[in-house]
């Protein structure tokens, strides 16, 4: 049923990431000031991401799974300056591979990428303390996939992620270059997550609703991208440069109508 989607997945980021990788790295480390960047491939703060795992009662001797753990920037830091244990898993190899140095260059040994796409993995009931997504549950039809973080966190688990939401409808037009393009189901609504959170058995859910945050991020990511434009050509030729550059503008234009926004959610499996 997803193995489409999963195909398309493994091109965006398997094919791409060599050069979006060192892309990325130059502009987020402008985009975020100080110690905010944590190598992170979502719209969140180091900050969010700390907040979000004391909400979701994290400790060291949690357990935690990171689904869509990408280039593995959050499960690491949450592994270090927290001391769980995380396993990320992410369906594309070159980012497993490349979250597998990084927790190497850390000195991490709390921390494994497991290779699979989420809807193939055959993970143990029962076992998670917390299962956490950043930026990465966009691509994951909630639908299915509460259901199966559900089965999977232990009695008194807790189901934690960040994503961008839905504030008003989308015309067709920015559905397909916001989801479609990018493989991603379509974009869920602050309701449409609260209802299958309830529906999946998830309780005593915390929202935070970060879109303003998400708008400056935006925003700086369209300036930081002018302000290197030469140094990123350079890394990664004229056409990445303006097709990325096209797509942030998009985003940035949907967020600033008010259609497109960012949330916290944190519920509870009793
Ligand atoms: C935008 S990245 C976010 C990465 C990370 N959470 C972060 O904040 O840095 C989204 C990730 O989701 C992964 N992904 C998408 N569909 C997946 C699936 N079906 N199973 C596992 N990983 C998936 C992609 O490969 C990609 O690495």
């Amino acid at each position: 049923m997803f193995s489409k989607l999963d195909d398309k997945i493994r091109m965006l980021y398997d094919d791409k990431m060599g050069i979006s990788t060192k892309v990325h790295d130059r502009i987020f480390s402008l985009i975020f000031k100080n110690d905010e960047y944590i190598g992170q491939y979502s719209d969140n703060s180091a900050t969010d991401l700390l907040r979000m795992a004391k909400k979701a009662e994290i400790n060291k001797n949690s357990h935690i799974l990171d689904i869509g753990s990408g280039p593995g920037g959050p499960s690491c830091f949450l592994a270090s300056t927290i001391g769980c244990k995380v396993t990320g898993i992410d369906i594309s190899s070159n980012y497993v591979a490349y979250s597998n140095s990084r927790a190497k260059s850390m000195s991490l040994n709390n921390v494994e990428f497991i290779e699979a796409s989420i809807w193939e993995a055959n993970l143990p009931s029962n076992t998670y303390d917390s299962i956490i997504g950043t930026g990465a549950w966009c691509h994951l039809d909630p639908k299915y996939l509460f259901p199966l973080v559900y089965k999977w966190l232990k009695p008194g688990g807790t189901i934690a992620f960040m994503e961008r939401v839905k504030i008003k409808e989308l015309t067709d037009d920015e559905i397909y270059k916001l989801c479609t393009e990018w493989a991603c189901t379509e974009i869920k609504s602050i309701t449409d997550y609260f209802n299958l959170l309830y529906s999946s058995g998830f309780s005593d859910i915390y929202f935070e609703n970060l879109s303003i945050e998400y708008k400056n991020i935006l925003q700086r990511c369209i300036e930081s991208r002018l302000k290197i434009k030469n140094e990123l050509i350079n890394i990664s030729g004229k056409e990445f440069f303006e097709n990325d550059f096209k797509l942030a503008e998009y985003e940035k234009k949907a967020a600033f109508a008010g259609k497109l926004g960012y949330a916290m959610f944190v519920g509870k499996k009793i």
